[in-house]
């Protein structure tokens, strides 16, 4: 039976961009493993701790030497870990905040990387589909004001292939600000197409994805 693992981290409860075609992704993903299992986590609603100074240490220690306060710092981590060795694929809710990822993802990353486990040379689940619905207020596209100040899509890809050895895949819902704020009304069409287009790609990746774990 497939399972996907899927993380949340927007905000905002509602009216969320990646949350709503994460939501599409999952619908689909769903309808085509009825029996399946999701693995949710919403990140913003239940932030995971900082990755603190003994759970550092206990990733880089022989769990057997563990101290009392290490094993339990370390027990979050490798609960996190198994949740991601166990996933057929992943799929991830990630909003711009200030040019990059929310603190609460990058606090999951820190937790889920264990070097020598889920990172490092050979990481235990490399070769796990990711799916990033890279949600942010304005357009970071090539060629528009903000090209080159995206700090989200190429930090995840470096850190989900290089750290973690996922295959990732992802859909940018753009310009999400334009409804709200005037002096982005002329870009209101803009970012209708790009919320349409993204609930589409997540419809279809979920799609593909889930008939490769039938
Ligand atoms: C704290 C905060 C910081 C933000 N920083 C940026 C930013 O640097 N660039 C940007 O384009 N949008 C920024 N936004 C807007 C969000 O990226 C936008 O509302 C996005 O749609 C949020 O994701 P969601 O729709 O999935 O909830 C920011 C929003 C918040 C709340």
């Amino acid at each position: 039976m497939a399972t996907l693992l899927h993380l949340d981290s927007a905000l905002y409860p509602e009216g969320s961009a990646s949350r709503d075609v994460t939501a599409a992704f999952r619908r689909e993903w769903e309808s085509q493993h009825p029996d399946g299992t999701v693995i949710y986590r919403d990140l913003a609603a239940e932030p995971l701790p900082h990755l603190d100074l003994r759970g550092a240490i206990a990733g880089f220690s022989d769990p057997a030497v563990h101290t009392p306060e290490q094993a339990a710092a370390y027990a979050l981590r490798d609960q996190l870990a198994t949740e991601l060795e166990q996933a057929d694929a992943l799929l991830i809710g990630a909003p711009m905040y200030n040019l990059t990822i929310s603190s609460t993802l990058k606090a999951w990353l820190e937790q889920a990387l264990i070097m020598g486990r889920t990172g490092g040379d050979n990481p235990s689940a490399a070769g796990t589909p990711a799916v990033v619905v890279a949600s942010r207020g304005g357009s970071y596209a090539p060629g528009t004001p903000r090209d080159g100040l995206d700090f989200v899509v190429p930090y995840l890809e470096k850190v989900l292939t290089v750290g973690m050895g996922l295959e990732v895949e992802f859909i940018v819902p753009e310009l999400t600000l334009a409804h709200a704020d005037p002096a982005m009304a002329h870009l209101v069409d803009l970012a209708e197409a790009s919320r349409t287009k993204a609930l589409e790609d997540s419809v279809a990746k979920a799609k593909a994805l889930a008939a490769r774990f039938a």
